[in-house]
């Protein structure tokens, strides 16, 4: 067992749109064997003419279950990746997934550098010490000074690099990278982008064979460059790496192939074993020989005929096996999963066993939620695992009073997928609902009516942001209560939440009562 452990590689790919990520992913599985042809997994994406028409959107994320992780064997690894839906609007699920990584590549487009989900999502990783590395993606087209965008990823997303690979050129001079890990070159051939010349040893960048391949003017700046390298920027340390204190630094171009053959070749190699994870009364390791496993995500059918839900969940420690009865901690019931499901490149089938690192797809008729755990009878619950505030607020209203068990069981399901957040104001009991996206409100209203027969409308909430708020002085705290009752909450645990209405009433709330602690996310 310890053995398929440490050989597990189980990551995510990030990035803002359209910097890339789909085109590697296909690549890394094309180099895995698990695919034979290029824009087998385009269907992966939510095209952009799609944005304005969700059931379009959803049908599309219908596709996306089969690649929401993508599993291939590359030398004697056993690669796991998670699919992260790159529309804003599905961010939630991209925070979610990533509490199932062990690491992540970052994907950076040369010419756009940090955009502003890169911002977000690095930030989800670095909560939890993910380790990064970064692929600076489109070396072919022209873009950003690579030291200017260094610096940029450093000050924006407060990352330490470490160049592992340095481009020559770019755009139409792009002739290739210098491999800084193994010392050697790697060039384009010819004038095709797509050939790769071999990769060519230079133990010594001062040998005059340098101008030979690159010419002259190319050869000086890298020489250049790469001495100012190793004077701007720490040596790469694995441990640094695996600690989340350091990320190495690769260039190349997705598209054309460039570039990723020696990412995935350092990842497998560098990259941790599956890592482990906090629960509440302690951390569970992977080669632990229980099983312990919690979900991350719950996929729907939005097909009426075929209402079972699919949920995923990654093993924390030991082997899963199928047909075998495990505690669901929450409901504190036996169960047993006859049709469990592994995913490998774009197809799922059934799994017989599988080991810490892996996900396993669960079949569900409405009782996981996400978050819950698995195990073989101990009261495991896992933590880190945080809802982060919503960007949008709306009261949620019964349009028919005949339905309401229908709606509050149907706002009650949608909430454990993890769809949006639902508040219920302390004052008056109306609920809130709140989202990321606001395509989310029309996908709710939707499914309640087509699959729980209740029917809902909305009515604005103004809100800036949901706080989750505690305090060990109680006094300050009742006090905060009796001032701002009107603006206080309980999320679906019965936490309180400060549902604070603009930035500016949210600072005034800070300066009057510093004992209270205002989290933008429901774990601290
Ligand atoms: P995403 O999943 O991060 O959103 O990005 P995706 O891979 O879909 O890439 C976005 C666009 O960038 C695609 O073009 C893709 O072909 C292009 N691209 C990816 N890698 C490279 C690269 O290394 N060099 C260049 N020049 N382009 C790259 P598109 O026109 O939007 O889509 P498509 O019609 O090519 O599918």
């Amino acid at each position: 067992m310890e053995k398929e452990i440490l050989r597990r590689r189980t990551f995510g790919i990030i990035s803002h749109p359209d910097a890339g990520k789909t085109t590697l992913t296909e690549k890394l599985l094309l180099f895995g064997g698990a695919i034979q042809e290029a824009g087998a997994v385009k269907s992966n994406k939510i095209q952009k003419t799609a944005t304005s028409d969700f059931m379009e959107i959803e049908k599309q994320r219908g596709i996306s279950v089969a690649t929401s992780v993508m599993a291939f064997a590359y030398k004697d690894y056993r690669i796991n990746i998670l699919d992260t839906p790159g529309h804003q609007d599905f961010a939630e699920d991209t925070y979610r997934t990533l509490t199932a990584v062990d690491s992540v590549i970052l994907v950076v487009d040369v010419a756009k550098g940090v955009e502003a989900q890169t911002e977000k999502l690095a930030e989800v990783c670095r909560m939890r010490d993910t380790p990064i590395m970064v692929f600076i993606n489109k070396m072919d087209r022209e873009g950003k000074d690579a030291f200017d965008l260094l610096d940029e990823i450093e000050k924006k997303i407060g990352l330490s690099l470490s160049p592992l690979s340095w481009p020559v050129g770019m755009g139409q001079d792009f002739q290739g990278v210098y491999d800084i890990w193994s010392k050697s070159l790697k060039l384009y051939l010819g004038g095709s982008k797509q050939k790769i010349q071999e990769s060519i040893k230079i133990t010594d960048l001062s040998d005059s064979s340098l101008e030979d391949m690159i010419g002259n003017k190319a050869a000086k700046t890298l020489r250049d460059e790469i001495e100012l390298i190793s004077g701007v920027y720490e040596d790469f340390d694995v441990e640094a790496y695996r600690q989340g204190l350091l990320s190495p630094v690769f260039f190349g171009s997705a598209l054309n192939n460039f570039g990723v053959a020696e990412l995935l070749d350092c990842f497998v190699e560098i990259a941790p074993s599956p890592q482990p994870k906090k629960a509440v009364d302690r951390l569970v390791n992977p080669n632990e020989k229980n099983f312990s496993a919690f979900i991350f995500k719950i996929h729907a059918n939005m097909d009426p005929n075929h209402r079972n839900r699919l949920a995923f969940a990654k093993i924390v420690s030991g082997s899963f096996e199928r047909n075998t009865n495990y505690l669901h901690v929450r409901s504190g019931k036996k169960m047993k999963f006859s049709a469990p499901m592994t995913f490998f490149a774009s197809k799922k089938s059934v799994v017989e066993t599988a080991f810490a690192g892996d996900i396993v797809g669960l079949p569900d008729s409405g009782n996981f939620r996400i978050g819950d755990a698995f195990t073989e009878g101990e009261l495991l619950q896992f933590k880190d695992i945080p809802s982060f505030s919503p960007e949008h607020f709306r009261f949620i209203n019964n349009d028919d009073p005949m339905k309401a068990k229908q709606l509050n069981k149907g706002v009650d399901q949608l909430m454990d997928e993890g769809v949006a957040q639902l508040f219920t104001l302390e004052h008056n009991g109306r609920k809130i609902i709140g989202t990321v996206g606001a395509l989310q409100y029309e996908v709710i209203q939707y499914r309640l009516e087509h699959e729980y027969g209740a029917k809902c409308s909305y009515e604005n909430y103004p809100c800036y942001k949901a706080c989750w708020i505690e305090s060990s002085n109680q006094t300050q705290l009742e006090e905060f209560k009796r001032q701002k009752g009107r603006f206080l909450a309980r999320d679906k645990f019965n936490q309180l939440v400060y549902m604070a209405d603009s930035s500016f009433s949210l600072q005034m709330a800070k300066d009057k009562f510093p004992d209270i602690n205002f989290h933008f996310k429901s774990e601290f």
